[in-house]
């Protein structure tokens, strides 16, 4: 995929995930978060290369959180359509692994709890969202479809569709009733045509 596609659907993600966004233009001006993720992907390539290339890594990651106040390690893995919406106070660490389509609000951490080298921060599946403020630590894996509420502080593996609130967090899983119901193609009807 080209830069300047992926840039086109970091832009629409934008727009999908947070309802005051407008144009083009102006989500690519103001918003942070977007600076920090197209940051982190000149510094995640680089940091790929190894060797010398891993200080220029650091330092664009570190200048980009200077900008930002949105910390990425340049070594996480991190899908497509990300988006960290008023981001200041994010930290995400190196051995990080982030799905497709995954939303973090301001001052969420994706922290290590051990100082031992090698995988100790978390994976988190696709179209997980993080609230505001929550930390999730360790080497856990928080499945797809899962939602971390706003302050909750996450230390254990959750499965898909888990809702962790809490401290420690506590999966309040969702009812089927909860689910958004399948629409029968046999009973849906174009909003358009009340337009
Ligand atoms: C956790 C969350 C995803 C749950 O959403 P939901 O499934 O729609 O849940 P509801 O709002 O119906 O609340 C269900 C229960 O969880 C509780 N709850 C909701 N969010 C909670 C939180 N962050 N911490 C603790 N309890 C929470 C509610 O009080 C309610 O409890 P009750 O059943 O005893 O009445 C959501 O509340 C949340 O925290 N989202 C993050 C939003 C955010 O960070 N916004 C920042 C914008 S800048």
């Amino acid at each position: 995929m080209s830069f300047i596609s992926r840039v086109r659907e970091d832009l629409s993600a934008a727009r999908d995930h947070d309802p005051a966004a407008r144009s083009n233009t102006e989500i690519a001006v103001v918003y942070s978060g977007l600076h920090a993720i197209w940051a982190y992907r000149l510094a995640h390539r680089l940091w790929l290369k190894g060797g010398a290339f891993q200080f220029p890594a650091r330092a664009i990651s570190q200048f980009a959180r200077a900008l930002t106040g949105i910390e990425i390690h340049p070594g996480a893995t991190i899908g497509r359509r990300f988006f960290i919406d008023h981001g200041m106070g994010v930290v995400i660490g190196e051995t990080t692994e982030i799905g497709d389509d995954v939303m973090l609000y301001q001052g969420v951490t994706l922290g290590g709890q051990s100082l031992a080298k090698g995988k100790r921060h978390p994976t988190l599946g696709d179209r997980v969202t993080v609230g505001a403020g929550a930390k999730v630590l360790g080497a856990i894996t928080i499945g797809s479809d899962s939602a971390v509420g706003s302050n909750a502080v996450v230390v254990r593996d959750a499965p898909e569709n888990s809702i962790l609130t809490g401290v420690p967090a506590r999966d309040r899983r969702r009812k089927p009733e909860e689910h958004e119901p399948a629409v029968d193609p046999a009973e849906y009807i174009d909003p358009a045509m009340w337009i």
